[in-house]
């Protein structure tokens, strides 16, 4: 039974554009579809349809509007469907696309909802260099005993990663806050969740999340483990507003995901836990290790500039230089490995981040300390994105720190009762910013095992 049948009619030589926005209604769900035809070029059409029901819709074609010809029936595998159509004949051509409700029989299985490669990716054993596999980034890896990669297991979480069907209305995934083209990152100050509402904290770059010591999540390490934290954005009423019950049997229901749960853990049940696991390994799989920086460990810094050298001699504190930055930015990670940190933001304290956790006076203001690997590409920067960029950070370290009960030790003054001043000249900040950058690895953007598996259309 055709439910709804909106006829979007674009004749391909013209130059107009249709967009429409309808209800259908499936099995007694009504969502919200839009489709859009439009003439891109002289002889190309293309069709674009955001449908978080991911149902399935015909194209048509017709000479004269009378006699209609099916194209193709399209399935949306993931909210969004594209296609470009040409007419390489030169005559008229009009196109329609409309939800057809009784054909709705195309399974999503895990040959046509996702692109993958004939074998996995390697997931399971990433090429490290040496200086990962050797302390003190060897016992900084969190990566549970029961809980190894497993290309399977990590290509499972690669695709609920990507997923809109994570959140209750099908319209956001992980990936809507941690972009790959952003180190994994938001460049929003806060991110948007499913129904337009935003937190009140920035979203964190997962670039070696594998890596960190006290094992715990968030700014306020409220989550003890990474497979705990994987859990808690699905449930959150502000990011994805789902429930577990709910997303188990959404998820059962898609051929293809029993299909990829199967292959990571040897049946088809979709259950909670294997959903965390499965997300865990994924974001234990965004490695990056081909900085500039790493290139430098092996060369001495050879390959870096000038200034990039005086940059990273600041941040270590060498040659004069007051600046502390490595004392809580620790390892080739730079990464804190034994405590948690306040580095003098504010006072008085607008998150009191940790401390509202523990509820302990001496933990008010403490947040966690991000890795600064790929920091060029995370911005905005701090719990509450409240730096836009670089420049700001080293400036707010440079003279901004603002002395309070909490503030940690390296970021205080001979005697401990003021906050440090690094006095740095004008060169001496851009030098430090332009050693930050040698932290990026331009890789990470485009590492198609890390990227989004599903099937668009083209
Ligand atoms: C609506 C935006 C949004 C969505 C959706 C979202 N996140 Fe996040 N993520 C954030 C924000 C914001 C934070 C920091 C929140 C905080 O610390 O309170 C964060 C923090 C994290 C962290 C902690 C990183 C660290 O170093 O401690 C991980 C890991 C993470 N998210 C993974 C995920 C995964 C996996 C999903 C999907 C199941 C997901 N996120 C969905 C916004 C989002
Ligand atoms: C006393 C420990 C400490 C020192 C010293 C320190 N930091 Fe930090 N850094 C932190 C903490 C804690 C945060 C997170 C604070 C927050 O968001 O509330 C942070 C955050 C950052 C961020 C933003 C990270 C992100 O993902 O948004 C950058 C960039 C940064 N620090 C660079 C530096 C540089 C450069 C120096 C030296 C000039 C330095 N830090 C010195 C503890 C420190």
């Amino acid at each position: 039974m055709k439910a709804i049948n909106p006829l979007n009619v674009a004749r391909s030589l013209a130059t107009f554009m249709l967009a429409l926005n309808h209800s259908t209604v499936s099995a007694g769900v009504t969502t919200n579809a839009q489709l859009n035809l439009a003439k891109t070029s002289g002889s190309t059409l293309s069709l674009n349809i955001s449908n978080a029901a991911n149902q399935v819709w015909v194209m048509q074609s017709s000479s004269n509007l009378t006699s209609w010809t099916t194209v193709e029936s399209l399935k949306v595998f993931n909210g969004l469907y594209h296609r470009s159509y040409t007419n390489s004949a030169g005559n008229s051509v009009f196109y329609r696309a409309y939800f057809d409700g009784a054909g709705q029989n195309i399974a999503s299985l895990t040959t046509n909802a996702l692109q993958l490669p004939a074998t996995n990716y390697n997931y399971a054993a990433p090429v490290l260099p040496t200086n990962f596999l050797v302390n003190p980034i060897l016992a900084e890896d969190n990566t549970p005993a029961n809980n190894t990669n497993t290309d399977a297991g990590a290509m499972l979480g690669r695709a609920l990663f990507y997923d809109r069907r994570l959140s209750t209305n099908q319209t956001i995934a992980c990936a809507s806050c941690h972009q790959q083209a952003h180190g994994f990152s938001d460049p929003r100050q806060f991110s948007v969740g499913f129904d337009g509402s935003v937190g009140t904290r920035n979203s964190m770059g997962l670039s070696n999340a594998r890596w960190y010591q006290r094992k715990h999540f968030f700014w306020d390490e409220r989550a003890n483990t990474l497979e705990d934290q994987t859990l808690m954005p699905i449930q959150n009423p502000i990011e994805m507003g789902m429930t577990l019950g709910a997303l188990t049997n959404r998820l059962a229901a898609e051929p293809f995901y029993t299909n990829l749960f199967a292959q990571a853990f040897g049946s088809t049940d979709v259950t909670t836990n294997r959903i965390s696991r499965a997300l865990a390994q994924f974001v234990r799989s965004i490695v990056t290790t081909q900085s500039k920086y790493d290139l430098g460990l092996t060369n001495n810094f050879a390959n870096f500039t000038a200034q990039e050298n005086t940059g990273r001699q600041i941040f270590f504190g060498q040659n004069g230089s007051r600046a502390t930055c490595a004392l809580c930015h620790l390892t080739d990670n730079f990464v804190q490995t034994g405590g948690i940190d306040n580095n003098g933001l504010e006072f008085p304290y607008v998150d009191t981040g940790i401390g509202g956790i523990t509820g302990n006076a001496g933990d008010m203001g403490k947040f966690k300390v991000p890795s600064l690997r790929n920091i060029e590409l995370t911005a905005p920067y701090m719990h509450d994105g409240r730096f836009t960029n670089l420049e700001q950070v080293v400036e707010f370290y440079n003279s901004g720190v603002v002395f309070n009960a909490n503030l940690t030790p390296p970021l205080r003054a001979a005697g401990g009762n003021s906050a440090l001043r690094l006095n740095l000249t004008a060169d001496q900040k851009t030098a430090l910013v332009a050693f930050l950058k040698t932290l990026t690895d331009t890789n990470l953007a485009n590492d198609v095992k890390l990227s989004d598996p599903f099937n668009y259309g083209n």
